[in-house]
């Protein structure tokens, strides 16, 4: 998430890294083994021509032209690409729902309309199980921007009751069918499936902290159940066909004295502190935001949701087992041994890396059974070794710290505090976890660390080697043997963003990466049908370059050799590129384009151009002109 003239608040740490070596020698050890080449003169360490491996064989070229890097009002694509907005925020999503109007806006038309800031997309095939012509589209709203959204560009602060219920309305998710035809993606308004789900959505807990005295509100006097979600970011869905969506940046939320409550030492590990950190003033005109009123209500949030897209009255539900934390996303796996393992990104300074498996076994088919997967089994969280090892260190309560004397009085104030818990088991600080993906074609786990200045030169570790991380990481995990169940990994570095020709950056690419192959912030990230790696950046506009889609293979020659496809208007973020199953479309979201300026005075118009309309967050599909698979 980016903010308007203001210090990301998830770059400012809670958590402080630990003190350890310097940089030099850290990577040196680290990449050794590989073709490492430091020089006096140049840090920037490269992969070099390795031998073939079998899985070069299934990697395809990439052989597209790659766009430059640029800074503009319009969205690019590579050469022999072309793109359509499928939906933007506004777009009436129910046959009877009223045109979007950007100067008379409400909250009743937004209920019904595409809400704002879209992160998380997905694509669920409807019609059959590889139908790449007629799906669901799963979208997450993140936030708002107050300024840009309303006539006026009003503060958060000063908005009406109407303006605040419709930003309220603009949270939550989207789910709507669409399906193509003549090469033209069409939202069906008149499908069963379509659906809002918002921050007034009723929803349930399951999991240890069910009905745990601490999330009992006079709204939800048992503990059992909640109201909404919000601040949903990255998420995934499941091999048992729901969706997963993840509650990140909760503490923007809530007003009021958070250090009057009895929960404030949670709290403020958390980093929400009411007043202080509220972004959002709904709390004004809705009292369940207002922690003077509702002194647990924080404890609701930043946890993983789970919903049936296909089933529009389903209740989704709050699956406490998974932990709660400024959830970047999830990414399930079924294990070897037929296990669900769920990898967790808590996005912030110095926060961690985090792995459920579930107690059960996966049953393809046996929806009811799956549906309680996540409710029981193990939580870890990651150490990153200097050595190239990761130890998943178990947060089970009763173990080790983890137990009354610290204050946890059962695996349910493990769960409400699991970053409190991590901190006693020894995982290691990161630089801003986002997303974490398991390669299908391989089974290695990418983990996207997005960017952290506030690392200093006396906290580095192996797994995070860069003071004042501006460009962020990826870490390749390698699970012995495939099993995702394992206490230890190994890990690598796949790549260090940053420009390989500014010797602060000490960047680490493959060795033939172009002046536009470069990147920075990785954030989101995907793969083909190739095994390919397609990375969404967050935070490149920032040092005067449009954010965007980088690729590159993940195993062979072409190693971590980036390749620019896509480019962003300004101030916009892109997120969640996803595939058909063919993979000739691929999805993603266009976040807060022209998130800097105002809705008065916009610095640009994507995607609609027209001088009455400000710029509109949206979803894109890319398809290549001539029908053939992306990225071929
Ligand atoms: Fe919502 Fe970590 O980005
Ligand atoms: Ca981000
Ligand atoms: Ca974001
Ligand atoms: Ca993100």
């Amino acid at each position: 998430m980016s903010k308007i003239n203001e210090t990301d608040y998830d770059d400012v740490p809670i958590n402080r890294g630990p003190v350890k070596a310097a940089f030099n020698e850290i990577l040196k050890r680290r990449i050794s083994r590989r073709q490492f080449i430091a020089t006096s003169s140049a840090l920037f360490v490269t992969y070099g021509t390795t031998n073939i491996s079998n899985s070069e064989l299934l990697t395809s070229a990439l052989s597209f032209s790659e766009l430059s890097h640029g800074l503009d009002e319009t969205l690019h694509v590579a050469e022999g690409y072309e793109y359509q907005v499928v939906v933007k925020w506004g777009d009436p999503i129910f046959e009877h729902a009223p045109p979007f109007n950007a100067h008379k806006q409400s909250s009743n038309a937004q209920l019904k309309q595409f809400g704002y800031n879209n992160d998380f997309v997905a694509y669920l095939p409807i019609s059959h199980s590889q139908s790449s012509e007629n799906g669901l589209l799963i979208v997450n709203h993140e936030f708002v921007k107050s300024r840009l959204m309303h006539p006026g560009s009003p503060d958060a602060i000063n908005l009406s009751k109407e303006q605040t219920d419709t930003e309220i309305a603009a949270h939550g998710l989207s789910i709507l069918e669409i399906t193509k035809a003549n090469k033209e993606w069409k939202l069906q308004k008149n499908s069963k499936y379509n659906r809002r789900i918002t921050p007034h959505t009723k929803m349930k807990f399951s999991g240890p902290a069910t009905g745990n005295q601490r999330l009992r509100t006079e709204y939800a006097p048992l503990g059992n159940s909640c109201i909404g979600t919000l601040a949903n970011c990255a998420g995934c869905i499941t091999p048992w066909g729901t969706v997963l969506t993840a509650e990140e940046n909760i503490q923007t939320y809530f007003i009021g004295q958070a250090q009057k409550t009895e929960e404030f030492n949670s709290y403020k590990r958390f980093g929400l502190l009411g007043d202080k950190t509220a972004r959002s003033f709904w709390g004004k005109y809705h009292e369940r935001w207002n922690l003077n009123k509702h002194p647990n209500a924080g404890l609701h949030a930043g946890w993983i949701v789970e919903f049936n897209p296909l089933d529009q009255n389903f209740v989704p539900v709050k699956r406490t087992a998974l932990g709660r934390f400024k959830h970047e996303g999830c990414d399930v796996h079924i294990n070897i041994d037929g296990r669900a393992v769920v990898y967790m990104g808590d996005d912030q300074a110095f926060e961690y890396v985090y792995r459920f498996i579930s107690k059960e076994k996966y049953q393809a088919g046996n929806f009811k059974h799956n549906m309680a997967l996540l409710d029981e089994g193990e939580l870890s969280v990651a150490e990153f070794l200097d050595n190239g090892s990761v130890f998943w260190h178990p947060l089970i309560w009763g173990r080790g710290q983890l137990t009354k004397q610290n204050g946890f009085n059962s695996q349910a104030d493990i769960v409400i505090d699991t970053r409190r818990a991590a901190d006693l088991v020894g995982a290691t600080p990161m630089d801003r976890p986002e997303e974490i993906k398991v390669a299908p074609h391989t089974g290695n786990v990418y983990a996207n660390f997005t960017n952290n200045i506030r690392r200093a030169p006396l906290a580095l570790d192996a797994a995070n080697p860069r003071a004042f991380n501006r460009h962020g990481h990826i870490l390749e995990l390698i699970a012995p043997s495939g099993d995702h169940a394992a206490r230890e990994y190994k890990w690598e570095i796949f790549l260090l963003a940053g420009n390989p020709n500014v010797k602060f950056d000490k960047a680490y690419y493959h060795s033939k990466i172009s002046e536009n192959g470069w990147f920075s912030s990785p954030d989101n990230c995907t793969f083909d049908v190739s095994g390919n790696l397609w990375i969404a950046s967050d935070g490149f506009y920032r040092y005067g370059t449009a954010d965007g889609i980088w690729v590159c293979a993940t195993t062979g020659n072409n190693k971590a050799l980036t390749k620019h496809f896509l480019r962003a208007p300004r101030e916009a973020e892109v997120c969640s590129p996803c595939f058909t199953p063919d993979h000739k479309t691929m999805f993603c979201s266009i976040q807060h384009p022209g998130g800097d300026s105002s809705f008065d005075r916009p610095s640009t118009r994507w995607p609609d151009f027209n001088d009455s309309l400000p710029p509109r967050p949206s979803v894109i599909a890319i398809t290549h002109k001539q029908g053939a698979v992306i990225g071929s």
